[in-house]
């Protein structure tokens, strides 16, 4: 036998116990001929006291152990002595008086520490040694925290009647709005299968197989530009449901993470109960965002009327473009020194405005960039309409509507961060519905769907699909958090007649859609349910839960910000005679 114990469960009612430890040397400490370790597994953390009196080869073997050693400790448990408890250690009350030592394995000197966070490693050093960055408490805390949420769904999901069913990784190109990885068939010379961007046609299959309420922890892919919150590999809680209408759908995900946050994060409130729907079109014009931080106040205010008669040319001329004004308040801002509006300018034209004028209530009169331009009068009705008050800081972004509240929406952020105004154990969670149904593609001169193909319209605008088709909207809705989407689904097509005339509405030629969907369109005309679902990101759920800045902290063995398996050096080049197999040649 191994060990009799790990070395996180050993409590004062041990004492007296002889026991069997195994794990790695996470520090170790000399005073005067006693040598302590703190011995470490994944369960915790344990002291083990090396006295003198031990046998001569265990003290020579004792003597060369160093940091990550891997060692078999036997011993006897004992309390520690009045005033030597370490109540920040849970096994802070005992200690194992060592008998024996055995050396499993040693260890090299690790190239960084993994005992501190203090002079953490750069990325690509902790992911090359993953196995090792792994090891420190806070990394082995994101992924034991992964396994509970992902536990928790599982069970609740059971409890409500849902099955959970894996589907296939080498299939068909699933279009999410990335671009897909392809696998060459070797068999099937020039032919590829594509990995699903996400399992959305076959969840819908499944229901056309009358598989009601399915669910699964799906892996996607996407080839697409990387951020924070994306991975080119990433991990959903895929779900599908039959005969239901949206808020069917909305309050089964709502029920879940509410249950959910509470038992796996105790110290993560929810803001509010139930969750606020909020139209796609109130986000934006409230919160330049479509997945708005509901954390804080600071909403985009139109003051376009106040301006109206405006000698400020560039109000002026912003307004005849039939363009918008717009400002945010920003709290106890008013003293922002030149320099720092000089920055936040910069801020402002990274979102894409031009200028960003300013006002400043401060206890002397109006000041800011603005300020000359404003009159007495438009000043007090300013501050009438927006409750802006002494000490307060006025931003103004003025031109067409889209590029105001794209700006503001990114200042609403940048003053969050700046003056500390979103509590991190607020989980502000909310629904963002009504989305339009297109998004016009200025670059491709051509409608895209919003969401992704699959979504129904609103049975009410099918008339405006080939009218007006901007104004159509659709069943779609986001979950948000915090300033991220957390989850996104729709109730779907369920008719052929409709799915084609998507199809067609998105460009793609009879014999494309034949080709690509022709699957899907026969599987509506054998009976398919009316259906709908959603599918939540896991990884940037247990990110925000884990209060970690981005998703790679909360995978086991992520991408780099470059797409590259450091650890493994992936992508790679492979045998010339594997390319040949798959009828490969590189141009
Ligand atoms: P969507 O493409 O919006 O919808 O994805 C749903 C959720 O998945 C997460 N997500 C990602 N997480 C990490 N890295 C990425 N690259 C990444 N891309 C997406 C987000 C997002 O909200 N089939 C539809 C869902 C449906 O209609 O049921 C879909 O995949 O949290």
């Amino acid at each position: 036998m191994y060990r009799t114990h790990t070395c996180g469960e050993l409590r004062s009612s041990h004492a007296g116990q002889k026991v069997t430890l195994t794990g790695w040397v996470h520090r170790r400490r000399d005073h005067g001929g006693v040598a302590f370790f703190d011995l470490r597994d994944r369960l915790g953390i344990v002291q083990i006291t090396i006295n003198p009196d031990l046998p001569k080869e265990a003290l020579d073997l004792v003597a060369n152990v160093r940091m990550e050693w891997v060692l078999q400790i036997e011993g006897t448990v004992q309390k520690r002595p009045e005033g030597m408890t370490n109540p920040k250690m849970e096994t802070g009350e005992i200690e194992v008086i060592a008998t024996d030592v055995k050396i499993l394995n040693p260890a090299k000197t690790l190239p960084f520490m993994v005992s501190t966070d203090t002079d953490l490693a750069d990325e690509n050093t902790r992911l090359k040694y993953r196995y090792l960055d792994l090891r420190r408490e806070r990394m082995t805390h994101n992924i034991v925290l992964r396994h509970k949420v992902i536990k928790f769904m599982r069970d609740y999901l059971d409890k409500e009647g849902f099955i959970e069913i894996e589907t296939p990784i080498m299939f068909k190109a699933t279009p999410e709005g990335a671009r897909d990885y392809l696998v060459p068939s070797r068999v099937y010379p020039g032919q590829f299968y594509a990995l699903p961007q996400s399992p959305q046609q076959l969840k819908q299959l499944l229901m056309v197989a009358g598989m009601d309420k399915y669910f699964q922890i799906a892996r996607c892919f996407r080839d697409e530009d990387l951020r924070g919150d994306r991975q080119p590999e990433f991990t959903q809680l895929d779900l599908e449901m039959s005969f239901v209408h949206r808020d069917d759908v909305l309050a089964l995900v709502e029920g879940l993470y509410t249950a959910m946050i509470p038992a796996v994060t105790p110290q993560k409130k929810i803001l509010s109960s139930p969750w606020p729907k909020i139209s796609h079109h109130d986000a934006l014009e409230k919160f330049g965002s479509d997945k708005p931080d509901l954390r804080f106040g600071m909403e985009l205010m139109d003051v376009s009327d106040t301006f109206a008669k405006s000698e400020f040319k560039v109000f002026q001329s912003a307004l005849a473009a039939g363009g918008v004004i717009k400002c945010i308040i920003a709290p106890k801002s008013a003293d922002m020194s030149r320099k720092e509006v000089d920055a936040l300018t910069e801020v402002a034209k990274t979102f894409g405005a031009k200028g960003m004028p300013t006002l400043a209530i401060t206890a002397e009169g109006v000041k800011g960039s603005a300020s000359k331009f404003v009159t007495a009068e438009e000043a007090e009705a300013l501050k009438s309409k927006t409750g802006a008050k002494e000490g307060d800081l006025i931003v103004f972004a003025t031109d067409a509507r889209a590029v105001v509240n794209k700006v503001l929406g990114g200042l609403r952020l940048w003053f969050r961060d700046k003056l500390n105004l979103a509590d991190k154990d607020l989980m502000a969670f909310a629904w963002v519905v009504d989305f339009p149904f297109f998004a016009w593609n200025e670059e491709n001169q051509a409608w895209e769907s919003e969401h992704h193909p699959f979504t129904m319209p609103k049975m009410s605008d099918l008339d405006k699909f080939d009218t007006d088709p901007g104004a159509v909207s659709s069943d779609a809705y986001d979950m948000v958090c915090n300033g991220y989407e957390m989850a996104s689904g729709s109730i779907r097509i369920h008719r052929r007649d409709i799915q084609m005339k998507m199809f067609q509405m998105l460009g793609l030629s009879n014999e494309d859609i034949q080709a690509k969907f022709g699957h899907m369109l026969e599987a509506f005309e054998y009976g398919a349910p009316p259906h709908g679902g959603m599918a939540p990101g896991i990884d940037r759920l247990v990110m925000l839960l884990a209060d970690e800045p981005n998703i790679r902290e909360v995978i086991a063995f992520p991408k780099n910000q470059a797409g590259r398996d450091i650890m493994a050096d992936a992508p790679s080049e492979v045998e010339p005679k594997q390319l040949k197999e798959l009828h490969i040649k590189f141009e």
